[in-house]
């Protein structure tokens, strides 16, 4: 099978690239403009494959798309580029607006006009396999689960143009035929995550002696997913799933920002106990400005249509994601250095 991931070079792009890899007849191209989140360590291990390509390349750029579909000749597209940071929307959305809405739009065109060439079988096989999530639905209060049936009602401008790009991705089903598949996944974890986002930065943070910043009264819950859970239903559903249809996928995991927290504090007393507990470092700060309260979400449709159930647990997931970092230094000291060094972001609407 041949495979294009946009977006490979960052956290769950490059977790769907190690597992594509791991089956030995496929090839994959990866195309991603390497912004800030990116990282081609999280894809060094396939340098020299024969079966790997990498393309630095903006999704934005149309002709560049065409040339790539045409190069790589995908039996699958797997769309993950995005700017992905709630926190950055707030502050500024233009690269939001950019890539998210513009960027799937110009992905969509070049995926149209490769797959209209395309032999009838091939034809019927290709899928485009939009990776969404679940905050296009805006926030749940106590009780309730998102469901594919559930309107959109996104908050923040990160979570609108995700919302946009959907659309755009549906109407290109719709009106041209092209076979899409529109997944909305839940917060994912793991490895290889760029840190500015809370489970990295609360462990990096929590390694030299940092504040942990919990925003509000960490009250806000989010569905917990491990990456590599979220990779494996990623290609299930370029395998299995019916053109035109959505799916939600999520962790059945369901705990509060201070939850998380205390669960990496815990870890880490564990491994550190001289510095025991790590929880003091905790500091509630403001709010983010238009923060959704609680995401959940229903996941009975791919565990009936495709057979997909998450099988890591959150415990024994964020276990191995503190491992992980502890061991990998060398991959994101350098991003500390270079592209974020844990400032607080989000706050100018506030
Ligand atoms: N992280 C989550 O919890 C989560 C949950 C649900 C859905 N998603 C979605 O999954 C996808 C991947 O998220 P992530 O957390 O891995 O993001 P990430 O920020 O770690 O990686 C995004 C990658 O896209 C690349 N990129 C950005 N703009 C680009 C452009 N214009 N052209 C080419 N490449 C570009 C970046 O260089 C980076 O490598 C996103 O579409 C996101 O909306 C993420």
């Amino acid at each position: 099978m041949k495979y294009l991931v946009t977006g490979g070079a960052g956290f769950i792009g490059s977790a769907l690239c190690h597992a594509l890899m791991q089956e030995p007849d496929t090839e994959l191209t990866v195309v991603d403009k390497l912004s800030y989140a990116a990282n081609l360590a999280s894809l060094a291990a396939f340098a020299g494959n024969p079966r790997y390509r990498f393309a630095q390349a903006d999704i934005c750029d149309g002709p560049a798309m065409r040339d790539l579909m045409a190069v790589a000749r995908p039996d699958a597209v797997f769309h993950l580029a995005a700017e992905t940071h709630v926190d950055r929307s707030i502050d500024s959305a233009a690269a939001f607006i950019q890539t998210n809405v513009v960027g799937t739009y110009q992905l969509l065109e070049a995926a149209l006009q490769y797959w209209t060439k395309l032999p009838v079988e091939e034809a019927a096989r290709f899928r485009f396999v939009h990776v969404s999530t679940d905050e296009v639905f805006g926030a749940l209060g106590a009780e309730g689960q998102f469901t594919e049936a559930t309107p959109y009602d996104p908050s923040s401008p990160y979570s609108a143009s995700k919302a946009g790009s959907d659309h755009i991705v549906r109407a290109w089903h719709r009106t041209y035929g092209l076979p899409v598949v529109v997944s909305n996944c839940s917060n994912n974890y793991g490895a290889r995550q760029f840190p500015e986002k809370l489970i990295p930065l609360t462990i990096l943070n929590a390694l030299r002696g940092a504040p942990i910043s919990v925003y509000g009264k960490g009250e806000n819950v989010r569905d917990w997913l491990c990456v590599d859970d979220h990779a494996r239903a990623l290609i299930a559903l370029a395998r299995m799933a019916p053109a035109g249809e959505t799916y939600m996928i999520g962790g059945g995991a369901e705990r509060t920002n201070l939850q998380v927290v205390n669960t990496i504090c815990s870890l880490l007393d564990a491994r550190f106990p001289e510095r025991a507990p790590h929880a003091n470092l905790i500091r509630f700060v403001a709010d983010r400005p238009g923060h959704d309260f609680r995401y959940s979400v229903n996941c009975s449709k791919i565990a009936h249509d495709i057979g997909w159930r998450p099988k890591i647990a959150f415990e024994a997931g964020m276990e191995g994601t503190v491992r992980w970092y502890l061991e990998n230094e060398d991959w994101w000291a350098p991003l500390r250095a270079r592209a974020y060094t844990g400032q607080r972001l989000g706050l100018s609407a506030g």
